[in-house]
This record gives structure tokens, C-alpha cells and sequence, in this order.
């Protein structure tokens, strides 16, 4: 689409699914007896890189394009791939899968894209090898032809899977992937695994096994589980993902004349901190008909035209809102008065280093951002200009851009629109639907 500041925007629409969840669906269904139904699965290029890696090691899994089907095998009833799991971009589907591999008695390999194979992967293989699995690394740039081992701890990697014992984990970062791929170890493990984290992150994992008929406790920020001799197919419908979502609660905010109401929404409180951003911006949303899906809280959200100012933003808030900060920075730059955003370093190690992504291009657009070693501050106030934005090839840099182009004056071109369909294909489609 042509990003400039001429439309406004008005109407409904529905986000397409969690990522996160829809990610725990299919591997939760993979390693469960029975049948287990998705509906509302987010067809994205992560989510399908997840269906794949299961598919290759033995699992029918069945998507017509709106719902997924899982022929669950059990526990222990994946087989050995025989090729290497393709992670994509993914890194839930890494640290994720990495947990259920750390239990099996066969060997796997994975790797992923340039982005994957920069991405922090010790923080994993730590708790893991503690528990009794055996992870490698090697040199990309010789593998797979010759398999050279590296101290990198990134991918491409292998995991032997053992015997493992549980343990009691004190993770050093708020990281839901690393808390995951544990309590995942713990269903194999010999006694209780328990994991401590700094921050509570999302807790999709604790509330979806639990579903799946694990024994799952929690208590503050430490989640611990059982082992289990089996789980049990599910029915699963995904809520719309509130990181989608924010895109559209930005658009509404900053667009002169706008009113979207996001239908669907999943406002799980480990996940809602763009919400409480925005209403701290001074942004006028509202939640309407509050319910429960599937065990997650669902709501619509009304969005309207609003003057922002800016906030601060830290602390045990970050988790809560850590893949919406490109879009808040964003928000930020048109907003009255400055923004801070402190205690994310997390943001150097996603799909791409946000810090530097989100900041150059605001400053390529106008703003005055600066960075810092742990997030960034924005002045606000400034009248952004269109530019071309190098998106890193990471989805939501692209996403927050288009929103920050639709705003700016002149045109904003960026160097990779495709990137989107790593968490929502239709992106472009939905907004040209909601223009006039
Ligand atoms: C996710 C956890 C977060 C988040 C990512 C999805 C998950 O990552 O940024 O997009 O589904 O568990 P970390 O666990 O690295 O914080």
C-alpha cells in the first residue's frame, strides 16, 4: 500500500490468532493422546514452522487454513527426524521445541534464518543440559557440509535428549521461551522442575498444559510442574493476538478522525501492558464485553483519536508489553513531551536489535530518539516526515513503521513489506479495508 498520512481510518476488524498460543497449541497436541482441534490458529510463517518441525518427526497434523487438526502420539510417541528441524525465523518454536527435545532418547538438529542463528540460544541450553539433556552448536557458516562445533550457543544446534532429573532453575532473565522450555523438560523429568524468573512473563504455557492435564502450579514468579505419564487432546480456540492488535490501537490513537474497534482480543494481564501504556499516553480505548476463551481473557477493544503524552515505561511492566514497544516508540514520537523506556535489554536479542531498528528510523523520520543500553528515550512533539525504513526484515519493526508512515507527511517506503507474514499475513489487506 502507499503509506502517507492521507486516509483516516474507521470500522471493525478481527486480529488474526496469538502467536504464542498458537505455537503451545500445536505442540501441546503433538505430545497429548488423542485428537486435539485449533480453531483461530494464527496461519503465520512462525506458526507453520512450528507445524512443520512437528510434522517431520512423526505428527499428522492437518490445516485447512483456518483450523488445525492434531493427531496427538503421546509423550513419547514422536520419531527421530530425519532431517533438520527448520526453525524459520521462530524463536518460540526454538526454545519451545527445545524443551520436548530435551526429553526424547534421539538426536535432533535445528536451524533457522540469519536472524535465528544470531539469536541467544545458552539461555536454553543452561537449564536443559542441567536437567540431563546434551546440546552442540555449530558453525554456521560451514554446516550442514562440515559440522564444526562452536562456543556461539546460537543456531544451528543439536540436542540429545536424555534421562533428566528435575531441577529448581532461578532463570536470569523474564523470558516465557527459557521458562517454557523447562517446565516442557519437566513432563520428562524424574520429580518436581520448578522455574524462578526475575519478572513474571506470559503465562500461556502454565495455563494451556494445566488444560492439557498437567500437574501446574504457581506462585509469584515460579511456575512448577510434575511429571505426567500423559496429556489429553484438546479443543483450542485462539484468541486475537494483542501484539497484532497494537498496531491497529496505535492507528486509532494517532489517526485524526479514526474509530476501529478490535474484535477478540486476548488481554491475558502477562500480555495487556500496551493497554495500560496507551490509557497512560492519555489514549481513549475501552474494553467491552470481557469474557473467557479457552481459559484466556478475551475482550473487543474500541479505539478513538487522541492527543497522547508521553510516559515512562520499566520494571515489571516490560514483559507485559515487550514485542508492542516499536509500536509505543512510535505512538511516542507523536506524542506531547518525552518517553523513557528502560529495563528492556531483551529488545537487542529479538528478531532484530529493536533498539537500534526502532530508534534510526525514527531519527530517519524526524524524531529525536536516543538510544540506550537498556531501551531508549523519545523527545515527542515532533513533526515526523516520510522515509525509507530498514526494517531488518523483523515483522513488527515493519508493522510499527507503516503505522508511524500512515501518520507522517509524504511518503514512507519500506525496503521489506513481506516480513509481516511472520506474524500476520493479512496486515496490509486489514488496514486498506478500515481507509477511506
Ligand atoms: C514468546 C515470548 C517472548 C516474546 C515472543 C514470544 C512466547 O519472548 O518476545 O515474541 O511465545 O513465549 P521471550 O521469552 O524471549 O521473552
Amino acid at each position: 500500500m502507499q503509506i502517507t498520512d492521507k486516509y483516516s481510518f474507521h470500522g471493525e476488524l478481527s486480529v488474526p490468532g496469538d502467536k504464542s498460543i498458537s505455537h503451545r497449541s500445536i505442540m501441546f497436541g503433538a505430545i497429548s493422546e488423542g485428537l486435539t482441534v485449533v480453531s483461530n490458529f494464527l496461519q503465520g510463517a512462525d506458526c507453520l514452522s512450528t507445524i512443520s518441525c512437528f510434522q517431520k518427526m512423526g505428527i499428522n497434523i492437518e490445516n485447512n487454513g483456518k483450523a488445525v487438526r492434531i493427531h496427538g502420539n503421546g509423550l513419547h510417541g514422536l520419531s527421530a527426524p530425519t532431517a533438520v528441524l527448520d526453525v524459520g525465523n521462530s524463536g518460540t518454536t526454538t526454545r519451545l521445541i527445545s524443551g520436548i527435545l530435551a526429553g526424547q532418547l534421539f538426536e535432533s538438529v535445528l536451524d533457522g534464518d540469519e536472524s535465528i542463528r544470531k539469536r541467544p540460544m545458552k539461555r536454553i541450553f543452561t537449564p536443559l543440559t542441567q536437567m540431563g539433556a546434551e546440546f552442540e552448536s555449530w558453525n554456521p557458516a560451514s554446516f550442514p557440509h562440515s559440522m564444526q562445533k562452536t562456543d556461539l550457543g546460537c543456531a544451528p544446534f543439536s540436542v540429545r535428549g536424555g534421562h533428566l532429573h528435575g531441577i529448581h532453575y532461578q532463570s536470569p532473565v523474564a523470558s516465557a521461551q527459557v521458562k517454557s522450555a523447562v517446565l516442557l523438560a519437566g513432563l520428562y523429568a524424574e520429580g518436581t522442575t520448578s522455574v524462578t524468573e526475575p519478572v513474571l512473563s506470559r503465562n500461556h504455557t502454565e495455563l494451556m498444559l494445566s488444560g492439557f492435564g498437567a500437574t501446574v502450579h504457581t506462585a509469584g514468579t515460579t511456575a512448577s510442574i510434575e511429571p505426567e505419564p500423559k496429556l489429553q487432546g484438546q479443543n483450542i480456540h485462539v484468541p486475537g493476538d494483542i501484539s497484532s492488535a497494537a498496531y491497529f490501537i496505535a492507528l486509532g490513537l494517532l489517526t485524526p478522525h479514526s474509530e476501529i474497534l478490535i474484535k477478540n482480543v486476548g488481554i491475558n494481564p502477562t500480555r495487556s501492558g500496551i493497554l495500560k501504556a496507551a490509557w497512560d499516553m492519555g489514549g481513549n480505548l475501552s474494553l467491552l464485553d470481557e469474557r473467557t476463551v479457552s481459559g484466556e481473557p478475551v475482550a473487543d477493544i474500541l479505539v478513538r483519536s487522541s492527543s497522547l503524552h508521553g510516559t515512562v515505561i520499566g520494571g515489571e511492566m516490560i514483559p507485559t508489553l515487550i514485542d508492542e514497544i516499536p509500536i509505543i516508540a512510535v505512538m511516542a514520537a507523536f506524542a506531547e513531551g518525552p518517553t523513557v523506556i528502560r529495563d528492556a535489554q531483551e529488545l537487542k536479542v529479538k528478531e532484530s536489535d529493536r533498539i537500534a531498528a526502532i530508534t534510526e528510523n525514527l531519527n530517519a523520520m524526524g524524531a529525536l530518539a536516543t538510544p540506550a543500553d537498556d531501551g531508549m528515550s523519545i523527545e515527542g512533539g515532533k513533526t515526523l516526515h516520510g522515509a525509507q525504513i530498514k526494517t531488518q526484515k523483523d515483522h513488527r519493526i515493519a508493522m510499527a513503521f507503516t503505522v508511524a508512515g500512515l501518520n507522517a507527511s509524504g511518503e514512507t517506503v519500506l525496503d521489506d513489506e513481506s516480513c509481516v507474514s511472520i506474524s500476520y499475513p493479512t496486515f496490509y489487506k486489514d488496514i486498506l479495508a478500515l481507509a477511506d
